[in-house]
């Protein structure tokens, strides 16, 4: 078995706990050392809203594709090393790996079941001659220091995550995503990139199912933080030259209009929006959506297309470290 430190090109510099990630498909070609502490997965456990272990197993299946990775691609600089925070599945790790640009890719997330699929992907690419990207996958928690050393990384990435970073517990319900910040600052090397992938506020409220769960998608904005407030954050923590764009692709691809799928669980768990929504509200928007699909399916559709076109689906974020 290779230790940890011999399998990840960045020094962790956390010493690790013992307890170890059993993965029946990794056999032994690495010792996934787990560095989640039992602390950090209980307040994981506290703040975050929806059950990855569950949603881990549909979560691909759902249609969830990388959103932005073509001007990610075009953004990074040749041989970086790229830290994937949050990398869930790990669905950047495949076209990253593939890019020619990048030397290392490190996929961290807290969950054991979006990480058992990550491993996959990057067993995969491991055993490909023709991939020279060193490909790792870690768990780790960003609601702690990162467990890596200063100045190490040229990209950050952080796709869709920022919802389970808030905690809702307490009076400054984004603390944990100042110091996330504050930590990627750290990490990244100076004029290091960092890229965020997320929804504002419209773009939550256009999408077609979130308008039939207005109380969920009100949960679901309380938790993201707005743009303007996300920049004042990031700036806080040494960012600038900002860019934000506009991005039209659903996160779940082609299977976004297919509206039906929405009746299916595993289409569900490719959004954290469901986890969020209360028996009433479910059952109401449930009887709506196979109403309007069944009685008013050509206004359903152009509704659904148009609050799209005029909002976008996600926003791209690029900021460089100072
Ligand atoms: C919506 S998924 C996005 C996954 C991936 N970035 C993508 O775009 O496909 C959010 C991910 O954040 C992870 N996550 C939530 N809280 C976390 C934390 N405290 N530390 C690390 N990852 C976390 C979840 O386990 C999940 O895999």
């Amino acid at each position: 078995m290779e230790s940890m430190s011999d399998t990840i090109p960045v020094q962790v510099t956390q010493e690790p706990t013992s307890s170890k990630v059993v993965d029946p498909e990794l056999e032994t070609t690495a010792d996934m050392t787990c560095i989640v502490t039992d602390q950090s997965r209980v307040e994981n456990e506290e703040i975050d809203f929806e059950d990855y272990l569950r949603a881990s197993f549909s979560y691909d299946k759902s249609g969830r594709i990388p959103v932005c990775v073509e001007q990610i691609i075009e953004k990074i600089p040749q041989d970086c090393a790229i830290l994937d925070a949050g990398c869930g599945t790990g669905n950047y790790m495949i076209p990253l790996a593939n890019c020619g640009k990048v030397k290392s890719y490190i996929g961290m997330d807290v969950n054991e079941g979006m990480l058992y699929h990550a491993r996959k992907k990057a067993r995969t690419l491991r055993s490909n001659e023709s991939i020279t990207t060193d490909v790792t996958t870690l768990a780790g928690s960003l609601l702690e220091d990162l467990p890596f050393g200063d100045n190490v990384f040229d990209v950050v990435l952080l796709n869709q995550v920022l919802p389970h970073i808030a905690d809702l517990r307490v009076f400054d319900k984004f603390k944990y995503i100042s110091q996330m910040f504050k930590e990627f600052n750290r990490i990244l090397k100076p004029g290091g990139l960092l890229s965020i992938n997320t929804c504002t506020h419209d773009q939550l409220s256009a999408v077609w199912y979130n308008n039939a769960m207005p109380e969920a998608c009100e949960m679901l904005k309380t938790r993201t933080p707005e743009i303007d407030e996300l920049k004042e954050l990031i700036e806080k923590a040494g960012f600038s030259d900002f860019s934000f764009s506009k991005d039209n692709e659903p996160l779940q691809g082609e299977n976004y209009w297919r509206y039906e799928l929405c009746f299916t669980e595993s289409y569900r768990s490719g959004d954290a929006i469901w986890s969020l929504v209360g028996d009433e509200e479910y059952g109401k928007a449930m009887m709506s959506m196979k109403y309007g699909l069944r009685e008013e399916r050509d206004t359903f559709d152009s509704i659904a297309h148009s609050t799209i076109e005029k909002t976008g689906h996600t926003t791209q974020i690029f900021c460089t470290r100072v």
